[in-house]
This record gives C-alpha cells, sequence and structure tokens, in this order.
C-alpha cells in the first residue's frame, strides 16, 4: 500500500542529511512496487507533470513522458532523485565548454534508466531527456528545493546557448498540474 501523505513525510525526514543516498532509498522504496504506487497516485495514462507536493525545500513531480518525447537541456541547481516505475528514461548529460567559440555545452555522458532504476543527480548537472518508447514511461521526481519557482536555465536546441528557462519550451506539449495530493491519494 503506498501513501503519499507517507511518502512525503519520509522525504522530508531525509532533507537534512548531508548525502541524498537516504532520499534514493525512500524513492526506491516507492517505486519498488509499480501497482501499489499507481493505486496511490493514479494510472500514467496521460503525458504531463503532476505535482504530487511542493514546498521551499522538496518538490515532488509525477513526470509522465509523452510516446517519443524529449527535452532541451536544462539545469536544476539543486539535487535531484529519479525513480522510474514505468517504461524507460535516456538521460544525456551536458557539461559547460568554458570560454566556448562555438557551443557552450558539450555532450559528457548518459544514463539509460528503466523501470526499477533510481538515480541521483547533482545541483551542477545540465541534461536532456529523451523517452525512446512509443508510450508514455512514467517516473518520480524528488528535488530538494522549490523547483518550480527558482531561476533555472535551458540551452537552445539549434544553437547550444544558455537561456532562462521556459518550462513550456523545456518540456513541449506537456502541461504542470498543480494536484491535490489529498484528493489523490484516496482515488
Ligand atoms: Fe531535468
Amino acid at each position: 500500500m503506498f501513501d503519499l501523505d507517507r511518502f512525503i513525510a519520509d522525504l522530508r525526514a531525509t532533507l537534512s542529511e548531508r548525502s541524498r543516498q537516504p532520499m534514493r532509498e525512500v524513492v526506491a522504496r516507492a517505486i519498488s512496487d509499480p501497482a501499489a504506487l499507481i493505486r496511490g497516485i493514479g494510472a500514467p495514462d496521460k503525458a504531463g507533470v503532476q505535482v504530487l507536493y511542493k514546498s521551499p525545500e522538496l518538490t515532488v513531480l509525477n513526470l509522465l513522458w509523452a510516446p517519443r518525447q524529449i527535452t532541451l537541456p536544462h539545469d536544476h541547481r539543486m539535487s535531484a532523485v529519479i525513480g522510474m516505475y514505468e517504461g524507460r528514461e535516456d538521460n544525456m548529460f551536458w557539461r559547460r565548454v568554458p570560454g566556448a567559440s562555438k557551443f557552450q555545452i558539450e555532450a559528457a555522458g548518459g544514463q539509460a534508466l528503466g523501470t526499477g532504476d533510481v538515480a541521483i543527480l547533482g545541483p551542477d548537472i545540465v541534461h536532456s531527456v529523451v523517452n525512446p518508447l512509443g508510450k508514455i514511461s512514467a517516473a518520480i521526481h524528488v528535488y530538494d528545493g522549490n523547483f518550480l519557482e527558482i531561476e533555472r536555465s535551458m540551452w537552445n536546441a539549434e544553437t547550444l546557448v544558455e537561456e532562462p528557462l521556459d518550462i513550456k519550451a523545456v518540456v513541449q506539449g506537456m502541461s504542470v498540474q498543480e494536484r491535490d495530493h489529498r484528493k489523490s491519494a484516496t482515488a
């Protein structure tokens, strides 16, 4: 049985830790039983960003990637824990190029995530994400700050020039939905 209020409380309890490993373990536990998680937060049947919780210290999103969706490269400026509970997510990591004559960022590696995988992304990470599947992929994304409201950057797809983040441009076609987690927890 997945209890969203309990999940949020368990995540909050890890915020004072220096490491994000305890937060990772809470997310790993939540996605270890996708069927129970889906009973708690709803089935991933429509692409979008569902805000499960937000506060100045913690943001919890249910990311439902549309089939073949891609994001622009973007930063977070806080740590993130990503737990996949359905489908796949390919992460491409980028690094800044000091004094760049052409592109301001360059590819620096990647990580394929599948159902059951949990990744910690450090606060300096710049990444872009692909859902390589022809169906929705779903992941819980946890950030240790006010993720939806701080100033962040994205990088233009054609020029790779850093620009102020526009969430609609980063995740094209996805709406960000506030969600009353008390209702969804009992739905
Ligand atoms: Fe991201």
